[in-house]
């Protein structure tokens, strides 16, 4: 990753082209058209920095003069995996980058009342140990979601995840760190704290439902 650790294993993108979205995005008069576009946006300008580390292997090429050495990632083809719903809205945008990666599904969403993550669907390909995986979602709040949805993945049997958010509250990525340390997280921001009913703050509001528009 070229981006340096804020605190360890939190990378935060400060590119200015995903600065400058992610204001745009948190904006409360932000349409949801409009919203939708940001997200897929800072999601693959995030991928760029996210896939930096990536390994490679020699690949011959033959250009129209001659025959040359090339490099193309090594290993079998890569895993998104969106957090439904909210998840969803990251992943044409890094696809836009990645048109080969494959996709999986991680259906959770978060009780209003306890807070806590409920599971309802879980999809991804097979062969996981092989395999790399970007879990994916916009919001990290206390972090329920993500680490229920990374435990999940590893049952099933991947040991190379990473997880791509584009708020992070300060005790989500405590709580993230603390059950999966070897799992990166790449965040557009760390925003300051959470509020008593669960939203990040200054945060964006509900992801989802702007999103989708369903508030
Ligand atoms: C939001 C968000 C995360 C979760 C984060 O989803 O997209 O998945 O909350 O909160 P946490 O870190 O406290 O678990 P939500 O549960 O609202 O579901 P939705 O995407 O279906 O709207
Ligand atoms: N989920 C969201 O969509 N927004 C928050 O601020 C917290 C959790």
């Amino acid at each position: 990753m070229t981006t340096t650790p804020d605190t360890p294993g939190l990378f935060v993108v400060r590119h200015p082209l995903v600065q400058h979205k992610l204001a745009l995005l948190r904006d409360r008069e932000t349409p949801t058209k409009i919203f939708k576009e940001l997200v897929d946006e800072i999601a693959m300008l995030m991928a760029y920095e996210a896939t930096a580390n990536l390994a490679l292997e020699p690949c011959e090429v033959v250009t129209p003069l001659e025959q040359t050495t090339g490099a193309r990632m090594a290993g079998k083809k890569l895993v998104l995996v969106p957090i439904l719903r909210a998840g969803l809205g990251m992943v044409e945008g890094i696809l836009r980058l990645i048109p080969s990666a494959r996709v999986g599904h991680v259906g959770l969403y978060r009780d209003h009342d306890s807070l806590k993550p409920v599971d309802y669907y879980f999809k991804v390909p097979a062969d996981t140990a092989s395999r790399e995986f970007f879990v994916l979602d916009p919001m990290l709040a206390t972090g329920g979601s993500a680490v229920a949805a990374i435990t999940r993945l590893k049952n099933a049997g991947a040991t190379r995840i990473r997880f791509l958010c584009l708020v992070a509250a300060p005790v989500g990525v405590e709580r993230l760190r603390a059950a999966h340390p070897d799992v990166p997280i790449i965040a557009a921001a760390l925003d300051r704290e959470l509020s008593a009913n669960g939203y990040i703050l200054p945060g964006l509001g509900d992801a989802g439902d702007r999103l989708f528009g369903t508030r």
